[in-house]
């Protein structure tokens, strides 16, 4: 299958998954990187990797619409059957996400539904909770707010601090996104009724 990733920063889910599509055995391979930040760090990482990569930067289009027409009439070009967002801080709109419908996902650095948007970190740590995490959804409308394809947890612990936990969280975040496009290439997950429907047999 052909992914394309959104990215906004340093892009290091971007780079997992582009190491688990260098296994052959992987069912997906990454055909380009789309920033809507110029001076994205993942930008260089992925060309680095000779990747296809292109900056669309908001600020350089009249309007919403018009910065999301440039970015689809990329997407035609590359012809992605998949698109990952991975850590890209806009919000699609309905009418690009009924484009892509049930193709776009997205990694969210929380055990959803608890704590969509942002500050994810300090407000888990606020909340007291004893384990975090991060989830892989579908992109629907709503922010954060598609169903779930994966999850996994990590503790807590009395001392952290919102960036000694998003570092762990980030750590788990680079093992599921590749294990979670995994199953949707394979076809083993798919979105349903506004429910993720798993076909996976284990
Ligand atoms: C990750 O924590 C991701 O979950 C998010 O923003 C961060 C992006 O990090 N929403 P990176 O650009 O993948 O390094």
């Amino acid at each position: 299958k052909r992914v394309v990733v959104f990215i906004s920063g340093s892009g290091s889910n971007m780079m997992a998954l582009v190491k688990a599509a260098a296994a052959s055995d992987y069912p997906a391979e990454i055909v380009g990187v789309i920033s809507d930040k110029a001076d994205a760090g993942g930008l260089a990482k992925a060309a680095a990797e000779g990747i296809s990569t292109f900056a669309f930067v908001r600020k350089d289009f009249a309007s919403k619409d018009a910065h999301e027409e440039a970015i689809l009439a990329q997407l035609d070009v590359l012809s992605p059957d998949i698109i990952c967002l991975a850590g890209y801080m806009r919000l699609l709109s309905g009418r690009f996400i009924q484009r892509y419908e049930g193709r776009i996902i997205n990694i969210h650095p929380s055990l959803l539904p608890l704590f969509p948007g942002l500050h994810t970190h300090q407000r888990a740590i606020d909340a007291g909770q004893r384990i975090a995490g991060c989830t892989v959804h579908f992109v629907t409308e709503g922010m954060d707010e598609g169903p779930a394809i994966g999850q996994a947890a990590v503790p807590v612990l009395t001392d952290d601090t919102a960036e000694t936990l998003a570092a762990r969280v980030l750590t788990i975040e680079h093992q599921l996104y590749p294990q979670s496009l995994r199953l949707l290439a394979e076809g083993k997950v798919r979105m349903e009724g506004g429910k993720a429907i798993s076909l996976a047999s284990a």
